[in-house]
């Protein structure tokens, strides 16, 4: 099989260039410069390299960007109170919640209490429910840089059968809906942890859109001949060849599943970047729509 690669590095670069310009001519004109706020709640390792992406990633695109970081020790209230500053903030077009968050806090009540029009991770139920109804909304940016990758890269997917691996809120369940919806039109799979019969049904995906949290979890037996393999983990395996002391792999069994595709998004390099991306867009759309207003 001639593979090739979804290189979500190469067109993140892309994109960020179309914002960076857009917001260059914006400021030109003696407009201000989009906003996006982040909050992060105590020192998860992942989450903060996360956020710190975010931060680096806005001030590249010449976004203004403020971290909020709040100790581990927070409690749910405290968190609300913060999430009110933002909600009503003019200065701020758009923020998210870093997640997880620790244990005392209740992630669905803090999701519920961000302003929808803030809403940039597509997270909150008026998002969810406008993007199910095929409404204008913020789709969630790990979902939104799947959809990117296959248009910008012309991959065929009218009538494919796409099967998801994961029903997770932030993933599975949104990329299920986006690309069975008109425009994508897939017929879609969604398989979890508890489906029945799941390599099978892996060999029929002409698309597989891997978001199932498991290191190399899919391997070479379970994937069609010329499919399409989205993977979206992201896991970092001690590794000491490495001056970082780790590597990052992905759900995918790279090694013997890329030889098999004709396309494939490499890890790191492939979605991840994309996702990033996603967002810088959701907060230039949330900034027009308020200077709409
Ligand atoms: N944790 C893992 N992915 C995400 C994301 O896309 N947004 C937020 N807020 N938290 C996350």
């Amino acid at each position: 099989m001639n593979t090739q690669f979804l290189d979500g590095k190469a067109m993140a670069l892309q994109i960020k260039d179309e914002i960076a310009n857009e917001v260059r001519s914006l400021t030109a004109q003696g407009h201000r410069a989009p906003h996006l706020a982040a909050v992060i709640v105590g020192n998860d390792g992942a989450s903060m390299t996360y956020v710190a992406s975010k931060e680096k990633s806005s001030h590249e695109v010449g976004f203004t960007s403020s971290v909020y970081r709040m100790p581990e020790t927070t409690s749910e209230a405290q968190l609300l109170e913060t999430i009110e500053f933002l909600n009503s903030d003019p200065d701020i077009d758009g923020f998210i919640v870093q997640l997880p968050l620790p244990k005392q806090i209740n992630e669905q009540r803090i999701i519920d209490a961000i302003s929808a029009d803030k809403d940039v991770d597509g997270f909150t139920p008026v998002n969810v429910g406008r993007m199910v109804l095929g409404e204008d909304c913020f789709v969630p940016a790990t979902p939104m840089g799947i959809c990117t990758l296959l248009k910008r890269f012309g991959i065929e997917t009218a009538g494919k059968h796409c099967v998801v691996l994961g029903r997770s809120n932030i993933v599975g369940t949104p990329v299920a809906n986006l690309l069975s919806r008109k425009g994508f039109d897939c017929t879609v799979t969604m398989c979890h942890s508890k489906t029945k019969n799941l390599k099978e049904l892996c060999l029929q995906a002409d698309i597989l859109v891997v978001a199932i949290g498991k290191p190399e979890f899919v391997t070479a037996d379970m994937v069609k001949d010329g499919a399409v393999v989205v993977d979206v983990g992201i896991h970092r395996i001690p590794d000491e060849t490495k001056k970082s002391g780790y590597r990052i792999i992905g759900d995918v069994k790279h090694s013997e599943v890329d030889a098999k595709c004709s396309w494939v998004t490499p890890v790191p390099g492939g979605v991840g970047p994309l996702t990033i991306v996603s967002l810088l867009q959701n907060t230039l759309k949330a900034y027009h729509k308020r200077e709409k207003k």
